[in-house]
Order: C-alpha cells, then structure tokens, then sequence
C-alpha cells in the first residue's frame, strides 16, 4: 500500500496531485486543438440524437452529481440545450416524464451506483437515449448505456472522490463545446478560444496546487476546530460550493452547508456571526459584484471570509480574512480550478483532526444498494 501511495500520506492527497495528469488523460485523444477538432466517438456516432435532442437530463449521486449541476450550466450556455439534473434517487420513484428525444446521461465514477444504475433502467424503459459518463471501464452502468464517454481519471482509491471530479468536468466540457459547436451555438472564434484554454488546464492546475497549498495549511489551521461552516458560489461556481462542503463533512466531519450565495439572505445568513467561517467562491468572471455584495454582508455581520479569488483581485481582498489566489480562467472552467484549493482544505482539516481521510467512518465508495 505504501507503494502504491507513491510518498504520498494519503491517497487522496496523492490523487488530488494527481490531477494535472489526469485530466490531461481524459482529454487526450480526444481534444485536437490545432486541427479544431473534439472526437468523442460515442458522442459523434450518435450525432442525430444529441442536434435533435429535446432535453438531456443527467442523473447522478454525491460529487458525480455536483459534477452535473456543472454541466447544466455548461450545456445551457454552450450548446442552448435545456438541461435538469436530478438525484437519481429520486428521479428514479417520481414517475419521471421522459419522451423519446430526451437525452438521459448518467454521471458515475464507479459505474456501480444502484440509484444511478436503476435511474438509467427506467430511462432506457422509456425510450430515451441512455449515455454514460463513468470513470471505471466495463462497468455495470457503462455496459446497458446506448453509448458513452469514459473519464480517464485512472483508480480512485479515496472514498471522497477528487480527481474523478475534475475528470467528470473536463468531460462535459468536451461534450458541451462539441455540441455547441456542431448545432451552431458556439462560433468558430469561441470554439477556438475554449479549447485552447482548456487544452493548458492542465498547467493551471498544476500550478494552482503549487501555489495554494501552503495557504490552505494556514487556513486549515485556523478553522480546524468550527463546528460549522458555510459554502457560497454562484453560477457555475455555486455547484463548487456545494462540493465543497460535501468534502469537508465526508472526512473531516464538520458540518458544512453549501448554498448559492444570493440564498444566503433567505436562511443561513441567520447563522453568520463571529465563529461562522464562510468559503465564498469570488472568480472574476460570472457575477463578481453580485458575490462581492454578499462577502460585505457577511463581513457586516462578523463572520470570518475564507475567499477564493483570481490572481491580483483587490476588492474582495479588503474584506476577507483569508485569500486564496486561483489562475484566472474563463467561467466555464472556473470550477476546475476552484476544486483544487477546496479539495486541499477538506484534506488538511480532517487530518489536523486525526480522521481516517481515506476510509471516513459510514461512508463506502461504491455504494451498490439503495
Ligand atoms: C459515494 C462516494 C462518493 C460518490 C458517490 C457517487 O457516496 O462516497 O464519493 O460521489 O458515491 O458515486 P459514483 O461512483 O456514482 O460517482
């Protein structure tokens, strides 16, 4: 086992530095930058389904599920295709409304999970198109899905699923771009423009572990011991938001709630005070003004901000306790980056705590019943 965590305490730690590898994988073969060209076989050999295609709606569990509500805003924006994205444990026992040019996408690393898998059956009983979006090849999910695309993200062995994540996003912006591209949403500017950047993710990535991670330590440090915390982000951010308090709950055990940060007015704000440390997602692209207001009235209230921002923000700076500084990046691949510190603070946190960061107490990585 030591070997296999190649120096690395954790797997997870090992797994989140695994990262710029990974995602590179999932993208390899696949993304061509300098003939303009995105190949996904199941994507393209299927090509009358998805330009004709009503509705996708993707089902899916825990991270696999943030990963979803990503590409809700990535397919909406980019290819103008209506999205839902649902708990597949729920989809599953509503008599779900599903018609022959619906798009059922399932998201799963593991390809095992009996929510997701019996979501799926009931789509394909139906009649819509099944595709799926698994990490582990042959997988059950994977073999009854008309079709699909395989994240390369490699064995996650950590039961709090990291590199699968940022794998699952660098999928779906594939297909999202892909899609736009050949139904004619995305100009042939924009095209070029996304896939470049998402072809030097990789670096960003890695850069951002090399330059976050003291940063988190500190912050790790210091909120070690809340019993709380809040997560806030919006637009494609909001997602991260909700990942990120997943994280932290799954090994550190502190209870943490994520929310869209205009919501906050509605409920938690009521929660905000000196010993409430608050993660806000701050990227300049999206609705930066909107989250900076929502960071002042934390700030008016006390609470201790924890801000993830782009590289040289001034204005969120002002007002937070702690920064930490994430390449800038277009809004579509924000959430990448915004993963890694995130991850990075769970990770440190629970293991100031002394928790079992790879096997957390109650949780499985597969979970195959319902
Ligand atoms: C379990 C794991 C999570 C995972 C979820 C969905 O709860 O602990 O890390 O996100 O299942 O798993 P899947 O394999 O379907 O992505």
């Amino acid at each position: 086992e030591e070997i296999e965590k190649g120096g690395f305490e954790h797997f997870m730690l090992k797994e989140i530095y695994e990262q710029p590898k990974s995602i590179r994988d999932t993208m390899r073969g696949r993304l061509l930058v300098d003939e303009g060209v995105i190949r996904m076989a199941g994507v393209w050999d299927h090509q009358e389904k998805f330009l004709k295609a009503k509705r996708i709606i993707i089902v899916a569990c825990g991270t696999s599920y943030h990963a979803g509500l990503v590409a809700e805003y990535l397919i909406e924006d980019l290819a103008r295709i209506p999205v839902e994205v649902e708990y597949a444990s729920e989809f599953r026992y509503r008599n779900p409304i599903i018609g022959k040019r619906d798009i059922v996408i399932a998201i799963s690393q593991s390809g095992e999970t009996a929510d997701t898998l019996a979501a799926l059956k009931l789509a394909k009983e139906k009649g819509a198109f099944i595709f799926g979006v698994n990490n582990v090849v042959g997988s059950s999910i994977a073999r009854i899905t008309d079709a699909g695309a395989y994240t390369h993200a490699g064995p996650e062995i950590g039961v709090a699923s990291t590199k699968a994540f940022t794998a699952q996003l660098t999928i779906l912006s594939l297909m999202a771009i892909k899609l736009g591209k050949h139904n004619g949403n995305l100009s042939a500017e924009k095209f070029n423009a996304l896939t470049r950047e998402l072809d030097a993710i990789p670096e960003l990535v890695q850069h951002t572990l090399e330059t976050t991670a003291e940063k988190v330590i500190e912050i790790a440090e210091r909120y070690k011991d809340s019993p709380n915390a809040l997560y806030l982000g919006r637009g494609y951010n909001y997602p991260s938001a909700l990942e990120g308090a997943l994280k932290l709950k799954e090994i550190s055990y502190i209870h943490a709630e994520g929310y869209p940060a205009a919501e906050m007015k509605h409920g938690p704000i009521a929660l905000i005070d000196e010993n409430m440390p608050v993660v806000i997602i701050a990227t300049k692209t999206g609705h930066y003004e909107k989250v900076v207001s929502n960071a002042q009235e934390i700030k008016a209230r006390s609470g201790q901000i924890i801000a993830i921002v782009n590289q040289g923000d001034q204005e969120v700076r002002k007002i937070a306790d702690y920064v930490i500084e994430i390449p800038n990046s277009s809004e579509e691949f924000s959430p990448i980056l915004a993963a890694i510190p995130l991850q990075l603070l769970s990770y440190y946190i629970a293991v100031k705590l002394g928790k079992n960061v790879d096997q957390p107490r109650n949780l499985a990585k597969s979970v195959t019943v319902e």
